[in-house]
């Protein structure tokens, strides 16, 4: 844990002047990775204030108490998704089986390794800057479009599918902060219409992957609980069970699929 910098502290005054609301701890990632160089210290806080990513700049992110590798063009993994990692993490047997859909940087994964040292836990994502970076983050990640990639013989064998997919509806893409919607790509965020596009697409691919029992857990928000609650209870899903934040906001859903349907096989 790096410490925080103190509040007068030049760097943090110019941070604070810019508008940056946790100047002294930005001020200490960014002491810390330029390693005294006043020369690349000062080129990191000029890309700063132009909005760019703090984790890109610093090559590096917190994530459930890890490091995780940060390439600049990857998401960077948010506290909101710490609570979806942990859940699934507690489903994942110690010599489970695991799949992260759209992995980013492998945040999600890499706490499932950790918490499972001997579990198999792969993931996808269609962006090859993602899958380079996930698997720099030691995650066994594919490239291509959601399980499409995945080893067949993990089919049935998944104990649970966690997926930080897209799920902002394109209407709202923005309204998004500042750094995301000017450096981030629309493919981290886009999830069509209402936002669930791609939320369907995993519920209705992930039956074929998990085991009778298997899990998945989704990250969402706001009123898509109950956009796919039909989805679900069609699919041979159980009931889902809603996650939510300290602030009562809705984060995610967790779902056990029940029925092996003859389309599943
Ligand atoms: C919101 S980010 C989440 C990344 C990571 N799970 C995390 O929480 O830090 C979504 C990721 O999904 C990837 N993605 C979008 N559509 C995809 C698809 N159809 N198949 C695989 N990956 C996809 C994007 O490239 C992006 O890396």
């Amino acid at each position: 844990m790096v410490q925080r910098a103190s509040p007068d502290h030049p760097l943090v005054q110019a941070l604070a002047r810019a508008g940056f609301i946790a100047a002294e701890d930005e001020a200490a990632e960014l002491l810390a990775a330029a390693h005294g160089d006043e020369t690349r210290l000062h080129a990191m806080l000029q890309r700063r204030l132009t909005g760019e990513p703090l984790a890109w700049i610093t090559g590096h992110a917190r994530f459930c108490g890890i490091d995780v590798t940060v390439d600049p063009g990857v998401y960077v993994p948010r506290w909101h998704s710490e609570q979806l990692a942990l859940r699934a993490a507690a489903r994942l047997p110690e010599n489970g089986v695991a799949v992260d859909v759209c992995t980013g940087s492998g945040a999600v994964a890499a706490v499932l390794s950790a918490r499972r040292p001997r579990a198999r836990v792969v993931g996808s994502d269609l962006d090859e800057r993602a899958v380079t970076c996930a698997r720099r983050n030691r995650v066994e990640a594919y490239r291509g479009d959601l399980f499409d990639p995945l080893p067949a013989e993990l089919r049935g064998r998944v104990d649970v599918v966690t997926g930080v997919v897209p799920y902002v509806p394109t209407a709202e893409l923005p309204l998004l902060q500042r750094d995301t919607f000017s450096f981030e790509t629309p493919l981290a965020y886009d999830g069509g219409d209402d936002g669930t596009a791609v939320l369907r697409r995993v519920l209705a691919e992930a039956p074929a992957w998990l085991r009778p029992g298997g899990a998945v857990v989704l990250e969402l928000g706001g009123r898509q609980p109950a956009l796919l609650a039909e989805e679900l209870a069609r699919l041979g899903y159980a009931p889902a069970t809603v996650l939510v934040d300290e602030e009562g906001d809705v984060r995610g859903i967790e779902a056990v699929h029940e029925v092996r349907l003859a389309s599943d096989a």
